[in-house]
């Protein structure tokens, strides 16, 4: 439910829903097919710190108002209206794009889902990738158009198909810059799931229910731990994962593992294999 006793972030380009734990966070420039400009990437930024401390927040659901996921950068206001800024303005407002975008979102605490509803182009999928996961409607349109402009996929754009898309896939992308629905997107990797429109948000609520049912210190150090394993050796990954794990077990108010192993081994109350043990509290 909504708690109307606080103020919601965001409000002009990026506005915020709560339901029952679950934000709604929505590139709200429709009437630009949500293109990012700088003030939205501004605005952006801001919302995701709030959030994150915010206990309304324990999954974050990253969609678009109207037709539109997100249009990608926006050609006017993030590249031709800024091109002339001196170099340190120009760092700057990129820089705001991309602290969002990837380096929070890749780390937010809480768990993040990306709801493609619409249209999906070039800068949108850093966030869409920076998501933890993804559901696209089926008839969403999905395409890497940079090349169609003149450019190259940029702003970390390239880096985050690398990191989701087989090499063919991606090239073949990349270089014509030919659409693609989102039954393909799920087929190639690029989201977990299509389903249709008409059972998008039951299903990307259903999810985040599910991931709100787990332990938050361990989802976090989950996802912390799989992205920073997956450029590492064998041998530093060990070692890395292992350090994780006791740093989380120390982080971990609610002590989940001597929970879950009581509930199953004491009380025989659950079944590890087949659902989350039963936890008193969101730490
Ligand atoms: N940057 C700036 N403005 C954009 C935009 C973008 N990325 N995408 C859409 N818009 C604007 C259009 O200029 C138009 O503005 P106007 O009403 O002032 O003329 C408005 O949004 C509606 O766009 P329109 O093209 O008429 O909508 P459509 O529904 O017919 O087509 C798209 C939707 C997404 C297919 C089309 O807008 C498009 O190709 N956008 C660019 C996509 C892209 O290459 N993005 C990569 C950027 S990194």
């Amino acid at each position: 439910m909504n708690d109307t006793t606080k103020s919601l972030p965001g409000g002009k380009y990026v506005l915020v829903e709560f339901e029952d734990g679950i934000a709604w966070v929505m590139f709200n420039r429709p009437e630009k097919r949500n293109a990012m400009s700088p003030a939205l990437n501004d605005e952006m930024r801001q919302v995701l710190a709030a959030l994150e401390t915010d206990e309304r927040c324990r999954c974050l659901v990253l969609t678009g108002v109207g037709e539109s996921f997100s249009a990608g950068m926006d050609l006017k206001e993030y590249f031709r209206d800024i091109e002339h800024l001196p170099r340190p303005e120009l760092l700057q407002i990129r820089r705001a794009a991309y602290q969002w975008q990837w380096r929070h979102l890749q780390h937010f605490y809480r768990p993040t889902v990306a709801m493609v509803n619409g249209w999906c182009f070039g800068g949108a999928f850093t966030p869409l990738v920076s998501c933890d996961l993804s559901i696209a409607a089926e008839d969403a349109v999905f395409g890497l158009s940079e090349i169609n402009w003149g450019i190259i996929p940029a702003g970390n754009v390239t880096r985050a198909v690398a990191a989701k898309m087989r090499q063919s896939d991606a090239l073949y992308y990349i270089m014509t810059g030919q659409t693609f629905d989102g039954r393909k997107a799920a087929q190639m990797g690029l989201v977990n799931e299509a389903v249709p429109r008409d059972r998008l948000r039951d299903r990307v609520r259903e999810l985040a229910r599910d991931l709100m049912s787990k332990n938050p210190t361990m989802l976090h150090a989950a996802k912390e731990a799989y992205r920073a394993a997956v450029t590492m050796d064998w041998d530093t990954a060990e070692d890395y994962i292992n350090a994780k794990v006791e740093q989380a077990h120390f982080a971990d108010r609610e002590h989940g593992m001597q929970q879950g192993i009581h509930q199953f081994l004491d009380e025989k109350s659950f079944k590890p294999g087949l659902g989350t043990y039963r936890r008193d509290s969101d730490a």
